[in-house]
């Protein structure tokens, strides 16, 4: 039992399983031209048709195969899907006057999505098209002031048109309409995170047979996740390689080592710090910086390949949203910043495993719950891949890292101990190259000054400083002054993003 949703293209063809996955409703996504056979195998309750880039009159317009429209089951039409729907049944769609972009308010509505909704209603739109007159049996049950034919309905026929994204977070009351969809399929609603570890192994197992994986892990959460996924479905045909460019956290390595090692993962963790600090000394600028780090991180992935090798396979964390950024639909290999083996040579070709790939941020975290991953890795901020060394202004030595390291730790602990860790969004403390006078007791000092941020932000795209408590500043900047004799002033980065960036680097 599950709702097939058919895929014309529309970016937000993903939301929408997720929203009916939030519903505890299972769905499918299936190419809009799915063959009747392969969608009549998911036994559907129900069929979405997505939005889409398309208008219905260009030649080769997506559709689906003969036979679907014919199907018993409750069809929902969604933007694209909906100026489809009407086409098919004798309506006719137009190119509206102006493209409709963004929030509008719809200015009346009724009929059986809407059902139990009431007051405001915004809906998201984007189209230009638009659906002009109504086919026979329809009738419009929604309308905005620019869009007169905003929502239809065909009762007896169970089908249903939307021109607006009920799946997009800012149609608020979308959530609903999907549910009432689904009241409509009479769907079952016990899908939750466990079946998707379920299928997840499934096709894990499937894909890699005898094979043996390589996976390279950073301590973040996609990748342990991964990691312990990876672990439960092939056992010992997974190496999972930590690779320590000696710019990690206080105490990092052997947190993901203890997270990681005792629950099944076999975990081979390189210290490869020599190798990174050689290629970095004297190294001040921050793009350099970056390419030194990634080109130092393909040597050391390489070789330790080559050590425990042949793998056959190699695992990626690649989540749903790089798929949309890449753009590169399915196949595509979109390989990620930190663990770039883009530039592997040729005699270690990979085939990818990339079990993530449909899946967003917080239902990895779901999935990494299930699987046992301790909290303190499950719930962490981000770390960037080059690590301190873009926390490190100017060059990097071996001192300056032990420094911010010890400040990075006094920051992040205490916002852990005064509960403000999960309030914020990324904590990250900063060593400048700039030294200022001190006293300490009867002495002149001149030391370090380390810069605090920590910032509030949904996707890391733009961001707020964080308004943290003046005693919670004071007492780590109390404790930082008095714990780490190097430095002698604390600031607090109080700029938002734009116009600054998150990291100082
Ligand atoms: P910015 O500094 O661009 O950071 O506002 C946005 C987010 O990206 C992280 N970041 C990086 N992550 N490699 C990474 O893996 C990098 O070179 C890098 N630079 C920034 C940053 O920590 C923040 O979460």
């Amino acid at each position: 039992m599950s709702i097939v949703i058919l895929d014309f293209g529309s970016q937000f063809t993903r939301l929408i399983t997720r929203r009916l996955r939030e519903l505890g409703a299972y769905s499918v996504i299936l190419p809009g031209n799915a063959a009747l056979e392969r969608i009549m195998q998911e036994n559907p309750q129900g069929i979405i048709f997505s939005g889409g880039p398309s208008s219905v009159y260009d030649v080769g317009a997506p559709r689906p195969v003969s036979g679907v429209l014919e199907l018993s089951v409750p069809i929902l039409g969604v933007c694209y899907g909906m100026q489809f729907l009407a086409h098919e049944a004798g309506g006719a769609v137009a190119r509206a006057g102006r493209r409709e972009y963004g929030k509008a308010e719809l200015s009346s509505y009724s009929g059986e999505l809407f059902k139990g909704i009431e007051g405001e209603f915004i809906a998201w739109m984007s189209h230009s098209d638009s659906v002009t007159a109504l086919p026979a049996g329809y009738e419009v049950v929604a309308t905005t002031v620019d869009t007169p034919v905003t929502a239809i309905e065909n009762r007896a026929l169970r089908r249903y048109g939307v021109q607006f994204h009920p799946e997009v977070v800012h149609t608020p009351k979308g959530g609903q309409m999907l549910e009432n969809f689904l009241e409509i399929c009479t769907v079952k609603r016990d899908w939750n995170p466990q079946h998707i570890v379920t299928e997840l192994l499934e096709s894990v197992k499937t894909q890699v047979g005898t094979g043996r994986v390589l996976l390279g892990i950073s301590g973040g959460v996609d990748s342990s996740t991964l990691a312990l996924l990876l672990a439960k479905a092939v056992g010992d045909q997974l190496t999972a390689v930590f690779i320590d460019h000696g710019l990690l956290r206080l105490g990092e390595r052997a947190q993901v080592e203890a997270a990681l090692g005792p629950l099944g993962v076999n975990v081979v963790s390189v210290d490869a710090s020599s190798e990174f600090l050689g290629a970095l000394e004297g190294i001040s600028d921050p793009e350099q910086k970056r390419k030194i780090i990634g080109r130092e991180f393909i040597r050391a992935f390489e070789r330790e390949a080559r050590v425990h090798g042949p793998f056959e396979f190699l695992a990626q964390g690649t989540l749903y949203p790089d798929v949309i950024e890449s753009a590169g639909g399915e196949g595509a290999a979109n390989i990620k910043s930190h663990h770039n083996v883009g530039g592997l040579p040729d005699d270690l070709k990979f085939k990818l495993v990339e079990p993530f790939r449909t899946l967003f941020k917080d239902e990895v975290r779901e999935i990494a719950a299930l699987l046992g991953l301790p909290e303190a890795i499950r719930m962490r901020h981000p770390f960037p891949g080059p690590g301190l060394a873009i926390r490190i202004l100017g060059d990097i030595t071996l001192e300056k890292i032990d420094i911010l390291q010890r400040v990075d730790d006094i920051f992040i602990s205490a916002l852990r101990e005064f509960d403000l860790y999960h309030m914020v969004a990324q904590a990250l403390a900063i060593l400048t190259p700039m030294r200022s006078v001190g006293v300490m007791g009867d002495e002149r000092t001149y030391h370090y000054t380390v810069a605090l941020r920590a910032v509030t932000s949904a996707d890391f795209m733009t961001a707020e400083w964080a308004r943290l408590p003046y005693e919670f500043l004071e007492t780590v900047s109390s404790r930082i002054v008095n714990h780490v004799h190097e430095v002698s002033r604390v600031v607090y980065d109080i700029t938002g993003k734009p116009p600054a960036t998150i990291e100082w680097e």
